[in-house]
């Protein structure tokens, strides 16, 4: 695969504006200040705080928009610093095998290049309030620790009276990111910060439970954490799908409010929606494949369109140079999300949109398809 370079900045090139806003979304040219290899297959990237600094919240993901063999390529990667300790934003990212970024970023990324990152964005967040007390539980499966993270050091810093658990199963001990990070936080937070480790092969220096996270072993391991009442304990998962499958039956069979569980997913998978949500595809009219007109409004303004049977919303609209944000492209992530305020649309995926956002009409225009001819979305 012929990679291209990443843009360098210099006083002989016309330098690109730091910052870009299309269709209400603001694009960023960042500055790379430091690449960290955390194991063999993952590195972090943090990035120069633009003149105008960058917010975001904790979990948050921003979406890396590299240039692969002459594209534009665009993938979501959480954040993995905090907003209250960290003054230089930060994304990990692991291989994937035979992935198209994340071998890109992994093996030519170095400080000093530039990068495109469009505005951190996701539901996958936590608003610290110090005058909370909780337990936050995290459970995470590699390179979900990301925006579990985030969450953790947040909460520690701002919320003194809460706790902050994590149950963290990786394959090897070699394969944990962020190991001694974690050593440090736990030193650090003492009573406040409690960390499970739990590893497919046992490791030689060190005693921690072993196997799959499976259902058995994580009811095992949730009661060696502090008990807190249901009320004040919220969950918060990512990791690879058949971890998530287990946790979210595990804490189904436990009982656990489903409004208190929170989950990310890094790829579009086989979850089923827990029973009785709402099902957008069932809802939805006429499912015969045909050429429909869709109307977009972005910022108030109108795009009318028709999508062919074989592409959702987001592919036609890309394909007429459309500006429709958007960035993992497979359901998961509510980057492209708009309200369909007529008609109806019939979504591939809908892991990343919550039901009170199926029920409020929210859609995803990247595997959404218009079912009826009158579809009209509202985004921005
Ligand atoms: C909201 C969100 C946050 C994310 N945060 C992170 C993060 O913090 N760190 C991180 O490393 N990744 C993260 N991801 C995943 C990331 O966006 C990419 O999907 C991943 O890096 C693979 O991209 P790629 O171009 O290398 O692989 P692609 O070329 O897109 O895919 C190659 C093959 O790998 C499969 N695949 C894609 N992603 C995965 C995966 N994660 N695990 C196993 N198989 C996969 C694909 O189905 C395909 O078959 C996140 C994804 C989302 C939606
Ligand atoms: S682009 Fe991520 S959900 Fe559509």
């Amino acid at each position: 695969m012929a990679f291209s370079f990443f843009k360098k900045s210099g006083p002989e090139k016309k330098e690109e504006p730091q910052v870009a806003t299309r269709g209400n979304i603001k694009y960023h040219q960042l500055k790379i200040k430091e690449v960290v290899q955390e194991t063999a297959d993952a590195i972090s990237i943090f990035f120069e705080q633009p003149e105008e600094p960058i917010t975001y919240k904790p979990g948050q993901f921003f979406t890396l928009i590299p240039t692969v063999d002459g594209k534009k390529v665009r993938r979501a990667y959480s954040v993995c610093t905090s907003p209250y300790t960290d003054p230089h934003p930060g994304v990990t990212v692991k291989r994937v095998e035979g992935g198209v970024v994340s071998n890109f970023l992994n093996n030519q990324l170095k400080a000093g290049d530039t990068l495109e990152v469009m505005e951190p964005m996701g539901n996958f967040t936590i608003v610290p309030d110090a005058n909370k007390k909780r337990h936050i539980v995290l459970l995470g499966g590699g390179s979900g620790i990301t925006p579990l993270m985030s969450i953790a050091k947040s909460i520690l810093e701002k919320e003194s009276e809460s706790q902050v658990s994590l149950i963290y199963a990786n394959r090897s001990e070699e394969s944990i990111i962020f190991k001694k990070q974690l050593d440090e936080l736990q030193e650090k937070w003492k009573s406040r910060l409690q960390v499970i480790h739990v590893l497919e092969q046992k490791p030689f220096s060190w005693e921690c439970p072993t196997g799959l996270l499976k259902p058995a072993l994580l009811k095992e391991l949730l009661k060696q954490l502090p008990q807190w009442d249901t009320a004040q304990t919220e969950y918060f998962m990512c990791g690879p799908e058949g971890m998530m499958v287990n946790v979210e039956e595990t804490l189904k069979e436990l009982a656990i409010p489903k409004e208190l569980v929170h989950r990310e997913s890094f790829v579009a998978g086989k979850t089923q929606r827990v029973e009785g949500a709402a099902d957008p595809i069932a809802a939805a009219g006429d499912d015969t494949p045909k050429s429909r007109e869709v109307t977009v409004i972005l910022d108030g303004e109108e795009h009318k369109f028709t999508v062919e049977p074989d592409k959702t919303i987001l592919e036609t609209a890309l394909d007429l140079d459309i500006d429709l944000p958007y960035s993992c492209q497979s359901g998961l992530c509510t980057a492209c999300r708009g309200k369909c305020i007529s008609g109806k649309v019939k979504l591939d995926e809908d892991e990343g949109l919550s039901e009170s956002e199926l029920e409020e009409g929210y859609v995803l225009t990247c595997v959404g398809r218009p079912v009826t001819d009158d579809v009209v979305i509202e985004i921005g």
